[in-house]
């Protein structure tokens, strides 16, 4: 508002009778606000690019360690923190996909950058399996982790009937899995004040998800955990964000067609990568330390946010769910039958 403007506000507000002018203000206020907010949602997402992969020691020696690397979003985490200049470390269970994924780091990368495997079931809850972990770690000036290992249910079901088995799986891969890693990974990234930690998200972590009761529980605490953490780091060089995700392409999500909504994990990934420190569609939604990356899940958070409603929401997704499950057990059935 350049003077002549405020002039003629302030004129206009002045002739008014004040319960008139008060409202007028306050109006005026929160219509300012919400442009504003918008506005850093929309650069953030669609124009400005995030803190370099350089601060976390890229083409430093520096490694980037993988829960999950061998499929779906994590296999291009480690490919891509791999071709920025990281050296790797591979973690899941299946040795020939890790195997692969270190061959196609080294071709991408003419072997400029290491790699390492560490097999382990994180479902086992095996001290001496974490404690190799532990060890190896501290051998490992460790630049970026990415908690990307994870676990839902089969298909939607009420809680009431979930196998107990499925729940405790859940919680051993999603919540047990990231405190422990992180755990051993921190120390290191504080002594060297520098690190980046991810930990992968989800919409179902934002909005209470019926009848997959456990593994929206599960999200929703690394939500709350990432942002502790992020407060708790922040002065000593170590940015922690929860990587909020609605659907990607992948064996977990059963989609295999890409759309507007469902991004391929190749460019999910590189968007995360390029907004590193932003919050994009998680800005200003009382979730400091979430970002909602990919441009139209960050749309959609933030008209979600704009909207409210939760309860409404809530009430959706459970139809939504009930759908699903209808459609996975009649698919069950003819699968049955055609054997
Ligand atoms: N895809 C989506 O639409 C979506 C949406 C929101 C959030 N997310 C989150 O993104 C993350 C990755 O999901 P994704 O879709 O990429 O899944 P995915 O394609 O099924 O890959 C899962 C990875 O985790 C590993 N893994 C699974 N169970 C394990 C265990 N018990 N111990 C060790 N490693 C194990 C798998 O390797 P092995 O089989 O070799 O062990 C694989 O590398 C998850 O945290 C998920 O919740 C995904
Ligand atoms: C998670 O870790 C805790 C403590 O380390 C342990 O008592 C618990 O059994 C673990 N939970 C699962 C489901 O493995």
């Amino acid at each position: 508002m350049d003077a002549t403007a405020l002039k003629v506000w302030l004129d206009h507000v002045n002739n008014c009778p004040w319960p008139y002018a008060l409202l007028l203000s306050l109006g005026a206020l929160t219509f300012a606000r919400f442009t504003f907010k918008t506005l850093v949602v929309f650069f953030q997402t669609f124009i400005l690019s995030g803190t370099h992969l350089k601060k976390f020691g890229a083409k430093k020696g520096a490694w980037a360690v993988v829960t999950g690397a061998s499929d779906g979003i994590g296999r291009e985490f480690a490919i891509q923190l791999g071709s920025a200049g990281f050296n790797v470390l591979l973690i899941a269970r299946n040795a020939k996909m890790l195997n692969d994924v270190a061959v196609e780091i080294a071709t991408k990368t003419k072997s400029t950058v290491e790699t390492k495997i560490y097999l382990i079931d994180f479902a086992q809850s095996d001290n001496f399996k974490y404690d190799g972990l532990k060890a190896l770690l501290q051998t490992l000036d460790v630049g970026v982790l990415v908690n990307n290992v994870g676990k839902s249910h089969t298909m939607p079901t009420y809680f009431a009937e979930t196998v107990e088995q499925e729940n405790a799986d859940i919680v051993a891969i999603n919540v047990n899995a990231t405190i422990r890693v992180t755990h051993a990974v921190l120390p290191g990234m504080i002594q060297r004040k520098r690190g980046l930690v991810l930990n992968l998200g989800s919409f179902a972590g934002l909005v209470p998800s019926p009848m997959l009761a456990t593994y929206s529980g599960t999200k929703a605490f690394l939500e709350t955990f990432t942002s502790a953490i992020a407060e708790e780091v922040r002065s000593d060089g170590i940015v922690v964000q929860y990587l909020n995700t609605y659907f990607v392409v992948s064996k977990m999500s059963k989609i295999r067609r890409t759309s507007a909504l469902i991004p391929s994990p190749t460019s999910y990934v590189r968007t995360c990568l390029s907004k590193i420190g932003f919050s994009c569609g998680a800005a200003f939604t009382g979730r400091p330390g979430t970002v909602t990356a990919f441009w139209s899940h960050a749309l959609l958070d933030y008209a979600m946010h704009v909207v409210g409603w939760k309860t409404r929401l809530i009430a959706y997704t459970h139809s939504l769910h009930k759908d699903i499950r209808r459609r996975a057990l009649k698919k069950r059935e003819r699968d049955a039958k055609k054997e």
